[in-house]
């Protein structure tokens, strides 16, 4: 076990649980905070307020910063402006000074939305030209952070599955939830493709990589790509409801009022550096996609 200090943010959310529990395994002091107090071993920390940051980092004296808070919903950030900037720009300015001031290691989680989606994939070095708010704003994370902690890595996520039903917001919930509620057709769209990333590997893989000492910004992301289409058809198929749910493809267009946020046609990612350092430690999205179905699998099937 090592001995350091490690102060996690937004920790109550998706990926917060596998990060903590990745932490947890070999680190002595982990720190988890959210302003969503969702867990017994969350202490609160809102990353808008300086003062109170000031007051957990001098508390924690971290030597290890995970900063996961933000704000997550696309459509949200669209018509929330201002506390987009607060959160996931401001938010990260105030997390990157403090971890440089205490001379930590400053990790930030970046996304695959911060590409145009003119491109049909993207590596570590391609120009980044966010087309929503959640992007332009998670974008200006990790310009800060490049610029302002000497110690820093990013890590760039794609469509994020974990978390389970109590946590998921994304993707796969709200497939499995449409399904729950006795749904027999999914209308899902098959013109946004990407690269879905499962939460436990992410996590595993940021802790074995920050011991690595390679510092610097790294798209990570599961092996493999798809489209929606392919996600929700693979998914039903892991639930053994092939033959009584029936996915339906559509374009972006059925749902342009429910998503209004503009989204990327393609946010495919492609581990080009991570690959070439013989350190991408993240399986295919199916394999990832079989773990993650066989959750919902125990806790749900049966009932449907
Ligand atoms: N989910 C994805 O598909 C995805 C993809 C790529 C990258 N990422 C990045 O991965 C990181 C973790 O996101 P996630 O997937 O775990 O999303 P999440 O489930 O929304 O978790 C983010 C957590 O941050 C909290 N938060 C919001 N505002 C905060 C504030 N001012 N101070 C402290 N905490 C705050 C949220 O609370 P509330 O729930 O109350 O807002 C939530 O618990 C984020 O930086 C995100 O941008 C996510």
């Amino acid at each position: 076990m090592k001995k350091e200090n490690v102060l996690i943010t937004g920790c109550g959310g998706m990926l917060g649980l596998a990060v903590y529990d990745a932490f947890k395994e070999k680190y002595q002091n982990v720190v988890a905070t959210d302003i969503d107090l969702n867990e017994s071993w969350l202490s609160e920390l809102d990353v808008r307020d300086i003062v109170q940051c000031e007051k957990i980092f001098n508390e924690v004296k971290p030597s290890i910063v995970v900063h996961l808070a933000a704000l997550t919903d696309l459509e949200y950030c669209e018509m929330n402006q201002h506390d987009a900037w607060r959160t996931n720009a401001l938010g990260t300015e105030n997390v990157t000074l403090l971890a440089e001031r205490y001379g930590a290691t400053m990790v930030y989680i970046s996304t695959a939305g911060i590409f145009d989606g003119e491109k049909d994939e993207y590596t570590d070095f391609d120009k980044p030209n966010p087309l929503s708010y959640y992007g332009k704003s998670k974008y200006h994370g990790e310009q800060f952070v490049e610029r302002f902690s000497s110690k820093h890595y990013i890590f760039r996520a794609g469509w994020m599955m974990g978390g389970g039903v109590k946590k998921d917001k994304k993707f796969i919930n709200k497939i499995f939830d449409q399904i729950f509620k006795g749904s027999t057709e999914l209308k899902v769209v098959d013109d946004k493709l990407g690269t879905p990333t499962y939460t436990k590997d992410f996590a595993k893989a940021i802790v074995r990589i920050i011991d690595s000492g390679y510092f610097g910004l790294y798209n990570q992301v599961c092996g493999g790509s798809c489209s929606r289409f392919d996600v929700a058809e693979e998914f039903v198929k892991l639930l053994d409801l092939a033959d009584k749910v029936k996915v339906t493809k559509v374009d972006s267009d059925y749902f342009k009022k429910e998503y209004f946020a503009p989204r990327p046609y393609s946010e495919k990612l492609i581990n080009l550096k991570l690959n070439t350092r013989n350190i991408n430690y993240m399986r295919h999205w199916k394999e990832c996609l079989e773990e993650y179905a066989k959750e919902y699998h125990k806790l749900y099937h049966g009932k449907i």
